[in-house]
């Protein structure tokens, strides 16, 4: 018999399991497949796990590695910087530099603050909404997702009882007065938060995914974007785009700059500091200036460390440099994949829907035509799904195992046909087990 090819991954996770609570740091990789994996190394567009496999990965780290693995000149970036000192209790001039360089190059930012995740940032920016409006309620969208925190991990469910969705609290210990301080709509429809706003006089924030990548990766119908900024604008309400996926990474100017719709409010992490943890809140100076005036209070020990400034401004020069290439070279690649799986797909007699802009995208299995919002992907083939992602990674390409794959730099056009080879032996192995 075989040796099982993720032992030493399965023997560390249990040993993970004694002194690690859940044998994780983040609850969300509780759900790798076949079990939470560990990997030892990365580069470019190869991660190689503990059991010494190789994948072409797709994960990109849930988004961070846009440039591809253990870059060198991030790396060096970081090793120079970092060797002067690491944290000062105070300012730097790194922090200048990198700021400057993103007012430049973000669309709606004329002042910035930095953070160390995606959630510290949400957190921050709904905290200034509700400063700035003093109102209390943040209305947010189905299936969109801002971070853990307690004040916006909320989403709906459908009711056993059959009564259709219900905003639900998403983890213990979160407290029930939450429920009553966001205010939960499908996307993709102007009218109800037309009606909605028209409504409640409480709503502080209008929080949305420019582009809808935590699920489906779905895009704004025409004209959405336009007029949820119109809405926003017309009942004092502050729009705030999370841009933690599509900043830096569908443009350089993220969805604002693809899209051409300005938020007052703007969160970026992920892509702007390739695997450091680094976070922004960004916006317009009328919006910055609660923080600049300090009607608003956000803090934090560890904000705009040297290693995570110097690995930001690496990265964001990379991408500034090698825009007018990089970017339509990614968005090619990944609509060469995303074609590619669909027709291979499809010759097997799958319904494999594959949609989202090039340097993202999502696959799924289902019969319908495209999915707009949360409530048609209740219609997703959740199982077909898993056995593409767990056949794809015991094949040598590792993707987001409910159907998300984010593209990198890194990538080649060699890669893709290695890929959509690969992929077509799992399309033909799931026909003939079906
Ligand atoms: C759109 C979006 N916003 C916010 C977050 C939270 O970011 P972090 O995990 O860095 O806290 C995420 C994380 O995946 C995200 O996808």
């Amino acid at each position: 018999m075989k040796p099982y090819r993720f032992r030493r991954s399965q023997e560390l996770y249990q040993e993970a399991c004694k002194v690690l609570a859940g044998g994780v740091s983040s609850h969300f990789r509780t759900l790798g497949r076949p079990h939470p994996m560990f990997f030892s190394e990365g580069e470019g567009t190869r991660v190689r796990d503990v059991d010494g496999n190789e994948y072409i990965d797709f994960t990109l780290s849930q988004g961070p590695m846009l440039l591809g693995h253990s870059h060198p000149e991030v790396l060096e970036r970081v090793r120079i910087e970092q060797s002067k000192g690491q944290l000062f209790a105070a300012q730097s001039e790194l922090e200048i530099e990198l700021a400057r360089l993103l007012t430049r190059i973000l669309p709606s930012a004329d002042l910035v603050r930095f953070s160390n995740s995606g959630s510290d940032a949400a957190h921050a920016a709904f905290r200034m909404a509700r400063a700035l409006t003093g109102k209390r309620k943040i209305l947010k969208f189905e299936g969109h997702y801002h971070g853990w925190f307690d004040d916006i991990f909320l989403d709906v469910k459908p009711g056993e009882d059959g009564s259709g969705y219900r905003t639900s609290l998403l983890t213990g210990g979160q407290p029930a007065s939450v429920l009553d301080q966001v205010v939960v709509l499908p996307w993709n429809d102007l009218e109800v938060v037309r009606e909605t706003l028209e409504r409640d006089p409480e709503i502080a924030a209008v929080v949305t995914e420019p582009i809808m990548c935590n699920n489906s990766c779905i895009l704004p119908e025409p004209g959405y974007l336009e007029g949820l900024r119109e809405l926003c604008t017309q009942h004092g309400v502050v729009l705030i785009f999370d841009e933690v996926i599509t900043g830096f990474r569908v443009a350089l100017g993220g969805a604002q700059e693809m899209l051409g719709v300005q938020a007052d409010l703007s969160i970026y992490g992920k892509a702007m500091a390739s695997g450091f943890p680094l976070s922004l809140v960004a916006g317009k100076r009328p919006f910055m200036e609660c923080l600049a005036d300090g009607r608003v209070i956000h803090a934090g020990t560890m904000n705009a460390n040297i290693p995570v400034l110097a690995a930001s401004l690496a990265s964001v020069e990379i991408l500034n440099r090698e825009r007018k290439e990089l970017y339509p070279r990614i968005t090619r690649l990944g609509r060469r994949l995303m074609e590619g799986l669909h027709k291979r797909a499809r010759a097997r007699g799958l319904s494999l829907l594959v949609q989202g802009p090039g340097p993202m995208f999502h696959t799924g299995f289902t019969s319908l035509e495209s999915i707009r919002n949360l409530r048609q992907c209740a219609d997703y083939d959740m199982g077909l799904m898993d056995e593409l992602a767990f056949g794809l990674l015991r094949r040598g390409v590792r993707i987001i195992g409910r159907g998300l794959w984010f593209v990198s730099a890194a990538l080649t056009g060699d890669d893709v046909d290695t890929v959509l080879k690969t992929a077509d032996q799992v399309f033909e192995e799931m026909t003939r087990r079906s």
